[in-house]
């Protein structure tokens, strides 16, 4: 099957993609920095970059788990994964899909990340339902029962290999990622995979969330930001002089894993 040809640029040497030029130069941040002139060109890297992952996990391990985030950045992308004929080769039958972080709505509400997820992947992929595991969050114990549930399915396969493989984040203007916001106590969790958190200002405030111990531990970490509204963030954090109390997306360092930052042009300051 023929391979995409993204319209995409890096800050390094191509090992993955056929270069397009000229060749955009991003911001210095920890991990690759990936960067196309719009975010359209930005999905065509990251959706192949995601399929390509997920067929070797398939190879390797006879599954793939995919963590996605909610709010509105990713929902492009998951739109591309459904209907673009180069991404329908991803293995939605051997993989095992898992959320990011759920806010405590309904799962009919607009909020919900589950709704989009599901209307946007979940009814169109062929995934198996078994296979789709969605935060409850209405339950006192909602986050020890998604970890325990982790545990149990990832278990299965050999140990050192039981992580998640392709974690999807993405980041609002104060720096969050995940449900992890500025000086939370949730962002020096070092044990729970999974944690309830209460935001100040975050609509909704109650949410669970991954940890940095689950999201860290991840094979590849991408971080898909778009728009000049997180331009001044994306600074912030190049900048390096903040910690991650201050900027929780700082404390996104896998431990064996990769860390690649997908930006468009707006988002890595190259316009405007
Ligand atoms: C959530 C997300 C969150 C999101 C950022 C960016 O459920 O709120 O997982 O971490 O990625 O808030 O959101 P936008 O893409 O809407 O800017």
């Amino acid at each position: 099957m023929k391979r995409p040809r993204p319209n995409i640029a890096r800050t390094e040497t191509a090992d993955t993609y056929d270069l397009a030029e000229p060749r955009l130069i991003g911001p210095p941040l920890p991990g690759k920095v990936i960067v196309a002139e719009t975010a359209e060109g930005l999905i065509d890297g990251l959706s192949a970059e995601m399929v390509a992952q997920a067929q070797a996990c398939v190879r390797q391990f006879g599954d793939f788990h995919l963590a996605l985030s909610g709010g509105s950045t990713p929902q492009p992308l998951y739109e591309r994964l459904m209907y673009d004929p180069n991404c329908r080769s991803l293995p939605w039958a051997r993989t095992h899909l898992w959320f990011v972080d759920e806010r405590s709505v309904p799962f009919d509400d607009e909020r919900s990340n589950y709704r989009m997820i599901k209307e946007t992947i979940v009814d169109h992929s062929g995934i198996p339902r078994e296979q789709v595991h969605p935060i409850f969050t209405d339950s006192d114990s909602a986050d020890i029962d998604y970890e325990n549930q982790l545990r149990e399915v990832m278990q299965r396969r050999e140990q050192g290999q039981d992580r998640l493989d392709f974690v999807l984040l993405g980041m609002g203007d104060d720096g969050h990622t995940a449900s992890l916001f500025p000086f939370s106590e949730a962002l020096r969790e070092t044990q729970r995979l999974v944690c309830c958190i209460a935001a100040q200002g975050a609509d909704p405030p109650q949410r669970v969330t991954m940890t940095f111990p689950l999201i860290n531990a991840a094979r590849m970490i991408a971080v898909l930001v778009t728009g000049s509204a997180k331009a001044p963030t994306i600074q912030r954090v190049a900048a390096g002089e903040e910690s991650f109390q201050e900027l929780p997306i700082k404390g996104v360092r896998p431990v064996a894993g990769e860390l690649r930052w997908y930006l468009d042009a707006e988002a890595a300051s190259l316009e405007g």
